[in-house]
């Protein structure tokens, strides 16, 4: 007899297989027990005929508790009313290991008890799917990068100073050192793009986010490429070309997963080139005629990338922000300085900034005086500032972070189900 995985279970209909896997449901009726059969690439219902087994294996199908291992051996049965379009005639179970007391079980729970059991809570058809299309995701971002040239340059996490503000910086002792968990890998991939033109880093990221949001993790994974001689206008295209290969591989390959999620596709299926680009000063603009206070100069935050992201049917980039609330690398924009060439995505549905990116200041005296201003340490820089003695380019790039992205993907509204073991402000557990 063969061992098989539900997926493939079309391959054998008629015969005489193998299955192993947990107790996802059941339910029995007079002679007949129902098991709900999971094994990570599907579900399926394994019939047991109390006139086709032994009287125990009758007695374990009838009292086995959910998420208990076991085998089943039996034959491949077309069920065209079943949603896979087979079921299994149960010959025999095997007992691996009983689960007692499950404590997730069907009914509703609370948040914070799933957070709790976070472990267990990732066995769900809901979560497994959102797994489904992080790992869709993430070899879609590597295949694309692929595709157009780009080399990884895997960027360092312990790092001796901040990229990204000090006030989200993770501190560690470093050998009597001061040293930060990377907030994110820009600086060395503006290194590795002077070698190598075009590349990316991927990885995780820190920000100690003092905030309790949907939309803030204090680890993240964060994908940022980096090109040199790019201007913003092509860094938009990147970014823009980017999230609609994403999404159309994630609609090509992911279907199953995301009619799971109960996603409206057709909301995916807007995201299509050309995307709406506004100037800051435009988003400002639309914000006060709907009523929203902010001026210009201030930050926009969740709240009015939702009331933005309301006026379009799919991602818009924001550019051209105000210098002074935005990072020291970022360059001025010649035709008003009072601008940084930064330009930012903002994802459709309220799901918030999706990628953050700017051209980058290339001149090193202005480089050198910028970081002065901002109070940095001008020692930690030495080497980024050496980027621009020995041949500088213009060159631009971004950052997405991945949970965002699948967040929206998925039409979940908060990040802890976008990674599988979220790291909050009030959560290090499990
Ligand atoms: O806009 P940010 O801070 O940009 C940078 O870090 C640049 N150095 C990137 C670059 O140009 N190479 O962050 C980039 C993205 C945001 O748009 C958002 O998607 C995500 O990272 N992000 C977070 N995701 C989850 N939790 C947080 N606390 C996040 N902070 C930023
Ligand atoms: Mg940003």
């Amino acid at each position: 007899m063969t061992r098989v995985y539900i997926k493939d279970i079309g391959k054998y209909s008629g015969q005489e297989i193998i299955l192993q896997g947990w107790l996802y449901n059941k339910s029995s009726k007079g002679k007949l027990a129902f098991l709900q059969l999971r094994d990570g690439t599907g579900v399926i219902q394994c019939v047991v005929f109390k006139g086709d087994v032994s009287e125990e294996v009758f007695k374990l199908a009838e009292t086995l508790p959910q998420e208990s291992s076991f085998a089943v051996a039996g034959i491949v049965k077309e069920d065209k009313r079943s949603k896979l379009g087979f079921e299994i005639g149960v010959k025999n179970i095997s007992l691996i290991r009983l689960a007692k007391d499950y404590p997730i079980s069907p009914k509703e729970h609370g948040t914070a008890f799933l957070m709790d059991h976070r472990h267990l809570w990732l066995r769900s058809s809901r979560q497994t799917a959102i797994l489904k299309i992080r790992d869709e995701i993430i070899f879609a971002i590597r295949e694309y990068f692929r595709n157009n040239d780009f080399t990884l340059v895997d960027s360092p996490i312990l790092t001796p100073a901040a990229s990204e503000g000090t006030s989200t910086l993770f501190e560690t002792d470093y050998f009597g050192q001061k040293a930060y968990l990377s907030q994110s890998g820009q600086l060395y991939g503006e290194a590795a793009a002077m070698a190598l033109g075009k590349i990316y880093c991927f990885g995780p990221t820190f920000r100690a986010e003092k905030s309790k949001t949907r939309r803030h993790l204090t680890e993240f994974w964060m994908v940022e490429p980096e090109v040199a001689f790019n201007d913003l206008n092509d860094n938009m295209d990147l970014a823009e070309d980017f999230i609609c290969y994403l999404v159309r591989q994630v609609l090509k390959n992911r279907r199953a997963e995301l009619a799971v999620l109960e996603r409206d596709i057709s909301k995916l299926e807007c995201a299509r080139k050309p995307f709406p680009r506004i100037t800051y000063t435009e988003a400002i603009e639309i914000l006060n005629k709907k009523g929203n206070p902010t001026q210009w100069g201030g930050d926009i935050g969740g709240d009015e990338e939702t009331l933005i992201s309301r006026e379009f049917d799919r991602p818009v980039i924001i550019n051209r922000y105000p210098a002074a609330i935005k990072a020291f690398y970022m360059k001025r924009d010649p035709q008003d300085p009072k601008l940084a060439l930064a330009m930012d995505v903002i994802g459709p549905e309220g799901y918030g900034e999706i990628i953050g990116g700017s051209v980058r200041e290339e001149d090193y005296e202005t480089l050198l005086a910028r970081i002065k201003e901002q109070n940095l340490p001008v020692e930690a820089f030495d080497w980024y500032l050496d980027l621009r003695k020995y041949g500088g380019v213009p060159h631009a790039g971004f950052g997405m972070g991945i949970e965002r992205f699948i967040a929206w993907i998925c039409g979940v509204p908060h990040l802890r189900e976008t990674i599988p073991f979220p790291r909050l402000m009030d959560r290090l557990k499990p």
